[in-house]
């Protein structure tokens, strides 16, 4: 399985912050691993356009589930196609939070991704109040239920567990909460999709260069999904290497 070091910009970043991808793409240019970032969707084409088909993948944040029409201020999953993106992140616990996306809607918009040829990326995740009720995986599993789209497949979706007291806050959960939560959504998946256990398992939410290695030698662990830490080239490039090494 290809593992896979995806960066979440966020609404962070404008054209000044280019120079960043270049440093990006000198220190990874001997990486092994698939390597994503999703700016802003303001500069999805210019990223594209500057790393030219390199060995760095660009992605948007968000689509709507419509092919077009009168959603204003919405992106349609074609359109991230047509600036170059390839993936795309849906139901992200922000959105989740900031837009009231339900699992129905997430579950809508990585479908219309993979009609646009975009790879979703789904995030999935629970709040620390929901961690301490003990109910986590009862958690994920509802979302993986209800936010994965019947046509997802090991090539076109990619999963993010991404704990949301974990998200910007420096905390992460123990090895062994995150092993558990990715052997759980494994077996899910597996038992619902005919390649479910090919499907690449990312963990997001803090991390960072220093925790980076032991969270990737967790089993089921196939990448990460990062945001802070993703808009330094260094600590992305040294991410990246951690993963390569795992
Ligand atoms: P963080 O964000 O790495 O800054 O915690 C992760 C994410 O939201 O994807």
């Amino acid at each position: 399985m290809r593992k896979l070091a995806a960066g979440n910009w966020k609404m962070n970043g404008t054209l000044a912050d280019l120079a960043e991808l270049d440093a990006l793409a000198l220190a990874c240019a001997e990486a092994t691993c698939d390597i994503l970032i999703c700016p802003p969707a303001t500069l999805i084409h210019p990223m594209v356009a500057r790393i030219g088909g390199g060995g760095i993948s660009v992605g948007g944040q968000d689509c709507h589930a419509a092919e077009s029409g009168a959603h204003t201020g919405d992106l349609a999953a074609g359109q991230l196609r047509d600036a170059g993106a390839d993936h795309v992140i849906v139901g992200h616990s922000e959105r989740r939070a900031d837009h009231g996306e339900t699992d129905a809607a997430v579950a809508a918009k990585a479908a219309a991704a993979h009609r646009a040829g975009l790879r979703s990326i789904i995030c999935v995740g629970e709040t620390e109040a929901q961690r301490d009720a003990g109910d986590t995986l009862d958690v994920i599993a509802r979302q993986l239920a209800g936010s994965v789209p019947e046509c997802a497949t090991a090539d076109n979706s990619v999963i993010a567990y991404e704990p949301v007291w974990a998200i910007g806050t420096g905390r992460t959960p123990t090895n062994d909460q995150i092993a558990e939560v990715h052997a759980a959504m494994r077996r899910a998946l597996a038992a619902r999709f005919a390649d479910g256990a090919e499907m690449r398992l990312l963990y997001g939410g803090s991390v960072k260069p220093s925790n980076a290695a032991a969270i990737f030698a967790l089993p089921a662990v196939d990448g990460a999904l990062v945001g802070g830490a993703s808009l330094k080239a260094v600590d992305f490039a040294q991410i990246v290497a951690a993963l390569d090494a795992a």
